[in-house]
């Protein structure tokens, strides 16, 4: 079956669904507007309630891997080819364990947010097999409760896990779900049914906007991009593999945070950084915000850029059938400014694999600890040969109008000893090099202060036997 440029076709709970609405439109106006269920609630419309949760489920390598995404920054675009779940699909004749449980240990009061709750533990039952009390409060990260105080949430979810332990053997996890009704029995069919159709079309660009997760566009002009005019250039097909490819490492421009995350190439080389990116959003939003999109978003305190900055990434930017290759050291001109040019897109970031005695740290401060954007953000990456620095990149964010390669700190650090006295001047050097600004994230100083700060704690944590403390700090009361 071929789709013409406006026909989305998908699996929406039980039924097939076919809309002409505007790619670019959003989905959780589609469900509660064109189909009336209002289950799917709307609350802060940014990606930070989860009140708007939905499950979307993909069919890759003959399964079905079911996400949880906020339906408030989802494409209509993105829909095609794929199952929807709302929460009125989940439970058929009787209430899911998941919803008993909620409902008999005082998870829900006024219930706004229960939907969003319900589809997330489902979402987390759905995807693992092994389950674990604190892994699923996790999952839970971008969905906020006002009433409850989330102590009935945490008992209902481990009353659900005793539940599912205690339903007997099954041959498969997805049958045992649907005999512990955890979801219903047209889940079975899902992967024959998706497999019926057309594979989802390439990510596609909407006017001279190209969406990758949405989770920046459409927090700031879902209006606008409703209303767009909606056309499919050649060329706008952006891969999102992670893979190796001789001393590099290739991650496609459309790959998302917790792809990052899952990636058996990221955890070889970067252990660290999947903890690191456990603090990026909550998983709904890791779920969709893409490696490009965050580059190319330049915030200046974006997390990911951060990180990539001290590991040397190259961008390959393509505009249909030319690219060219460029460092992401060199791509942030001033505000909201890039090296990019109109309609070039992100097609790879590519990686140096990391040499022997290779050492990285992350460091973030927000207000909150969990979905919050940083008030400073700090990278490290060190190359060291016994005592010394062979290779230094260093980063901050929050205190410049760009994601900030700190250049004089990372080319001072070079050749230099691990030792007390590089850190203090290391991050003397460091604080010249930004111009921080006062808003509400914190005063000027104060973040000159937390870059110190950070500055300290990277070798700190990375070389605590070569560090004195004491000494780094007493020597370190004037800014
Ligand atoms: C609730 C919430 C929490 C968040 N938390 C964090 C956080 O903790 N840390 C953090 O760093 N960010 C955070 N963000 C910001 C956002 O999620 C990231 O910046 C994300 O990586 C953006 O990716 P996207 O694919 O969703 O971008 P989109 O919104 O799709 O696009 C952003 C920009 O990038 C462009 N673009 C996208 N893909 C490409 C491409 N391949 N080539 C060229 N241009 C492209 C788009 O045209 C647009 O200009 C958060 C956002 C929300 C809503
Ligand atoms: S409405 Fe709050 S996350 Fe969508
Ligand atoms: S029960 Fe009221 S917001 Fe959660």
């Amino acid at each position: 079956m071929s789709t013409d440029k406006k026909m989305i076709k998908f699996l929406f709970n039980s039924e097939w669904l076919e809309t002409s609405v505007s790619p670019a439109s959003v989905l959780l106006d589609f469900i509660r507007n064109e189909k009336r269920l209002t289950g799917t609630k709307e609350g802060c419309r940014e990606g930070d309630c989860g009140a708007c949760a939905v499950l979307i489920g993909e069919l890759r390598s003959g399964k079905v891997k079911y996400k949880v995404v906020n339906s408030c920054l989802v494409p209509m675009r993105d829909l095609h080819g794929k199952h929807l779940v709302t929460v009125e699909s989940l439970n058929q004749d009787e209430l899911t364990p998941i919803q008993l449980t909620v409902a008999e240990e005082g998870g829900t009061q006024c219930g706004f947010c229960t939907p969003g709750f319900v589809i997330s533990m489902t979402g987390y039952f759905l995807n693992n097999k092994k389950l674990d009390l604190q892994e699923a409060m996790d999952s839970l990260g971008g969905n906020i409760c006002r009433c409850t105080g989330y102590a009935g949430i945490e008992r209902a979810v481990k009353k659900s896990i005793e539940i599912y332990e205690q339903s007997g053997e099954s041959k498969d996890h997805l049958t045992k779900l649907i005999d512990a009704k955890f979801v219903p029995s047209f889940f079975k069919s899902v992967p024959k049914l998706l497999a019926g159709i057309d594979a989802p079309k390439a990510k596609q660009k909407v006017s001279e906007i190209f969406i990758g997760g949405g989770t920046d566009l459409y927090v700031q002009k879902w209006e606008e991009l409703s209303g767009a005019d909606y056309k499919i250039l050649s060329g706008s097909n952006i891969p999102d593999d992670i893979n190796l490819s001789g001393n590099k490492i290739r991650i496609g421009g459309g790959a998302t945070i917790q792809q990052l995350i899952d990636s058996a190439v990221i955890k070889k080389y970067f252990p660290l950084i999947q903890n690191d990116l456990q603090l990026f959003g909550s998983l709904p939003i890791r779920n969709r915000a893409t490696v490009a999109g965050n580059i190319v978003n330049a915030s200046p305190i974006g997390d990911l850029t951060n990180i990539l900055l001290v590991l040397d990434a190259g961008l390959i930017l393509k505009y249909g059938k030319t690219n060219r290759q460029i460092s992401l050291r060199k791509f942030f001109l001033d505000y909201k400014l890039t090296d990019r040019k109109k309609n070039e897109l992100i097609e790879w970031i590519l990686l140096p694999v990391p040499q022997k005695e290779f050492y990285f740290n992350f460091e973030k401060i927000s207000k909150r600890k969990y979905l919050d954007i940083a008030s400073v953000n700090s990278s490290i990456a060190l190359i060291t040969k016994k005592n010394k620095i062979i290779k230094a990149g260093i980063s901050a964010g929050g205190v410049s109008p760009v994601p900030l390669f700190l250049k004089k700190t990372s080319a001072f650090l070079k050749d230099r000893l691990i030792a007390t006295e590089t850190v203090r001047e290391a991050a003397k050097i460091a604080l010249s090099e930004i111009s921080p600004i006062s808003d509400a994230r914190g005063s000027d100083r104060y973040k000159r202060l937390l870059l110190r700060q950070l500055i300290y704690a990277h070798f700190l944590i990375l070389f605590p036997s070569q560090i004195d403390e004491t000494a780094l700090i007493r020597g370190a009361r004037e800014l």
